[in-house]
């Protein structure tokens, strides 16, 4: 006899199932299943068991300025704590007694059937914070089989990213000016990049007091207090910025507006005018890029609904890693609302994610995929792509065991019906 359990999808297997049952079902497991094995890695990575582990790690590292940049949000980093504070809000309900021996987490967006439901979001600096950061972050994603977000913002061109094979995402902010967006996507398109993600929650510049403070600027001033903190940070000076000098000469901000060096007593990045960009400019991009277009930074349902009326093809819901408005809620809490008005977009979620829980409450929430930041950029700090990969496996390992814990051998299996409130007594009154 087949039960049928109110929440589980799966009907529960007869005992003949289960005598029938080959004990190797998982075969689709991205080689998870084992604690990490401490011996097997490298000494400077053994003590890395999770990805908020790299934070402090890489704080050894960098120059205090530098490390600001990367860790800090802005203003009072309201948005930052909340980004994390949210994930403890919620708990899971489990269910029991599930044969969980086949789940697997590949997941499938934009035609591409990626190892797992994540991805490196995009950073504008990363060869700052690690030797070659961008194409290091970009080989360790495809050996995973992951998507990385190349950054507009970074200081590798993206004809040499986009070379090497491995990522077909770009990410550009973009001005309210038809001309300068045309140069951008024809650029992108020649350069072979299949997915174009537009960031619009900077209209301006954020106040990033924390940069002020720790004396971080782009382009970086040289300043005695830069020079003293980047002497006294001798991995990063010789392991990084003297190798780079060495090998490619000064680095430029290459991919967006004026090609600005990296260090300059007065070079301005000009951004154009970020403000002026509108749902007009959208439809503009809609009509002339023929590849998949993703939006990132929106947070309400309407801008969600106006997107997808705009024939955008997946939209990040994100408050930029609490970088951008300080007190923009987490991107979770208007996930729920958002996901209702996907209707066949996709739905990205970035921001606080650390954790394979954290992971599985955003799918359950109505994700379909996630982006994470800073962790892999710490990690690529620490130790370059071996780093990397191992905070991508620390990740997938998590959220392979959460999901066998959980009860679901898909990840299509999550909705809200594993998720109640953690905190307070609500379940008093229900
Ligand atoms: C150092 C740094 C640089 C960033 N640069 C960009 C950028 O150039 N473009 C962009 O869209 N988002 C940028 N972001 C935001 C990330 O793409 C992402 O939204 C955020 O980091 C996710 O939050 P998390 O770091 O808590 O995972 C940056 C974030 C960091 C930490």
């Amino acid at each position: 006899m087949t039960v049928t359990h109110r929440w589980i999808t799966n009907p529960l297997p007869t005992m003949s199932d289960i005598l029938k049952t080959p004990p190797s079902a998982s075969a689709d497991r991205s080689g998870a299943m084992s604690f990490v094995d401490k011996r097997t890695l490298p000494a400077k990575m053994r003590d890395l068991l999770a990805l908020e582990d790299f934070e402090a790690a890489a704080k050894k590292i960098l120059p205090r300025p530098i490390f600001g940049y990367v860790a800090g949000g802005v203003e009072t980093n309201a948005s930052l704590r909340g980004n994390r504070a949210v994930f403890d809000e919620i708990g899971f309900v489990p269910q029991s007694l599930v044969d969980t021996s086949a789940r697997g987490q590949k997941t499938p967006l934009f035609g591409h059937t990626y190892n797992a439901p994540f991805g490196l979001a995009p950073m504008g600096g990363s060869s700052l914070a690690a030797y070659q950061g961008d194409e290091v972050l970009a080989r360790a994603a495809a050996q995973a089989n992951l998507p990385m977000i190349m950054s507009g913002a970074c200081l590798t061109p993206m004809e040499k990213v986009r070379a090497t094979g491995h990522t077909s995402w770009f990410q550009a902010y973009l001005p309210g000016d038809i001309t300068l967006i045309n140069e951008c996507l024809d650029r992108c398109q020649k350069a072979g990049f299949d997915t174009l993600v537009v960031t619009v929650d900077v209209p301006v510049m954020a106040n990033r007091e924390n940069n002020v403070r720790n004396g971080y600027n782009t382009p970086l001033r040289p300043t005695l207090g830069l020079a003293w903190h980047c002497l006294i940070s001798p991995r990063w000076f010789f392991g990084n910025f003297l190798k780079t000098l060495w090998h490619q000469g000064m680095p430029h901000f290459e991919n967006m507006g004026p090609r600005v060096p990296l260090i300059s007593q007065h070079g301005v990045r000009g951004y154009g005018q970020r403000d002026r960009l509108q749902w007009g400019h959208i439809a503009h991009i809609r009509k002339r890029w023929k590849g998949n277009l993703v939006i990132k930074g929106i947070m309400s349902w309407q801008s969600a609904r106006l997107a997808r009326e705009h024939g955008v093809d997946g939209i990040i819901v994100s408050n930029h890693g609490g970088r951008q408005l300080d007190g923009t809620v987490s991107p979770l809490r208007v996930l729920p609302e958002i996901a209702a008005h996907a209707k066949g977009m996709s739905i990205i979620m970035d921001s606080g994610i650390r954790r394979g829980t954290d992971v599985l409450k955003a799918l359950a929430l109505g994700a379909h995929f996630v982006f994470i930041g800073r962790p892999f950029l710490f990690a690529a700090t620490v130790g370059a792509e071996a780093a990397v990969a191992h905070a991508i496996k620390l990740l997938i390992d998590e959220i392979d065991r959460d999901m066998a814990m959980l009860g679901i051998n898909q990840l299509s299996d999550l909705n809200a019906s594993f998720l109640r409130p953690a905190t307070g007594a609500r379940f008093l009154t229900t």
